[in-house]
């Protein structure tokens, strides 16, 4: 298992400003135990949440909160801020921007999600945060004010994985993936293929990009054409109905035997192709031109995922993160997996792109088991999913 770790948590932008990755590291053991390590490693304490989850999630550009009942099915509310408008003027996030936005909202977001679940904070049974990865400045707001929360409360907190979050996004839908299963999280700073045993884990990541996330390489490419940031979703808008045969992209595989994947290649290709042009692409063009580039990143994709569901005996593929919510992947995905014979799990669009509801799933998961902690969480920017 391999994991990025030189690699900004959260490089989904072009404009990603480097931040500091010494502040904050790991030293609490315990705090890894709670938050980071696979469910069978936790002692077996026998706990039952009988009370709404609040979940919170800040770890990039994002700022949520949710309400998940107590038996983990219902999503109750689930308020979302997000801050594109504040980072496009930038061309891409900038994170102390990112956390001074999050700091201003955290209280009023937290309220229209409890009054929005019809709770308040006395009828919760727990607090999920997310830990990491991601910018640490933004990750340490939600921690916080968290931590905050669970100390007024006395209710216990979980740190989550923001990934594992991701993964919790399948679990919100009424016919949930039965592990073993294959999961694609396809994010805007991350790629990778992971076979689950089951939501908690144990992970074993079977593959990942050597470069570019699949999101980056969407909000690069927009970026180069002028579509401004981030691009995926206006990629997927103008590629609708048009021609994907139109501009030969190349079949950039990281190798064929493997499950990793590449997509520098495929932007650099698209910005010599798009440069390679008599005219400035626009109109039909333009549009032809993104269904092409995107009907390349999306084959990628699910070459290797349908792949590996192959290889490793299941039948069941996830597809979850930002890009989840691109309709030609989704559309895509479905016909494969009914000629394949594979169930198929992509979560609802607005549980894709980054949310509350998905932490608190997550979380829910994790102090079902009896996971619980306050202070001994620490933010990890770099975290490895186990
Ligand atoms: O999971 P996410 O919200 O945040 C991260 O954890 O990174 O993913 C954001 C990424 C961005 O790169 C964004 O351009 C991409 O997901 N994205 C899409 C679509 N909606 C969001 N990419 C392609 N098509 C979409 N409809
Ligand atoms: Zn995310």
């Amino acid at each position: 298992m391999r994991f990025a770790q030189r690699r900004t948590p959260h490089a989904r932008a072009p404009g990603v400003y480097a931040e500091s990755t010494s502040v904050v590291t790991q030293t609490n053991k315990e705090a890894v135990c709670l938050s980071g390590e696979p469910l069978t490693t936790l002692p077996p304490v026998e706990t039952s949440v009988d009370k709404p989850i609040l979940g919170i999630e800040s770890s990039c550009d994002e700022l949520a909160c949710a309400v998940l009942s107590a038996d983990g099915c219902t999503v109750l509310s689930d308020e979302v801020h997000s801050q594109i408008e504040m980072h496009a003027h930038f061309g891409g996030i900038v994170p102390e921007v990112a956390s001074r936005d999050h700091v201003r909202r955290l209280t009023f977001v937290l309220e229209q999600a409890l009054k929005k679940a019809g709770v308040t904070l006395s009828d919760l049974g727990g607090i999920a945060v997310t830990a990491g990865p991601g910018l640490i400045g933004s990750l340490l707001c939600g921690l916080e004010f968290a931590k905050g929360l669970a100390l007024a409360t006395g209710l216990p907190l979980v740190g989550v994985h923001h990934h594992e979050g991701h993964l919790a996004a399948a679990f919100l839908s009424d016919k949930p993936p039965v592990g073993p299963f294959v999961a694609l999280l396809v994010s805007g700073g991350h790629t990778s293929l992971i076979h689950v045993e089951k939501l908690g884990g144990p992970y074993a990541v079977i593959g990942e990009t050597r470069d570019d996330a699949a999101g980056e390489a969407f909000d690069k490419t927009a970026k180069f054409l002028g579509l401004g940031y981030p691009g995926g979703i206006v990629i997927d808008r103008l590629a609708a109905d048009a021609d994907a045969d139109r501009f030969p992209f190349p079949d950039v595989m990281a190798g064929k035997n493997n499950f990793d994947f590449s997509f520098s290649g495929l932007k650099t290709a698209a910005i010599v192709l798009a440069r390679a042009q008599p005219a400035p692409l626009e109109g039909q063009a333009l549009r032809d031109f993104c269904a092409s580039f995107q009907a390349a990143v999306v084959e990628n994709l699910l070459k290797k995922a349908f792949r590996a569901v192959r290889l490793h005996d299941t039948k069941q593929l996830v597809i979850c993160g930002g890009v989840a919510a691109n309709r030609e992947l989704r559309t895509r995905a479905e016909t494969r997996a009914h000629r394949e014979g594979v169930r198929l799990i992509i979560p609802e669009k607005r549980w894709c792109t980054d949310n509350a509801a998905m932490i608190a799933r997550a979380g829910w998961t994790r102090l079902m088991c009896g996971a619980k902690g306050r202070d001994t969480i620490s933010a990890q920017p770099y975290w490895k999913l186990a």
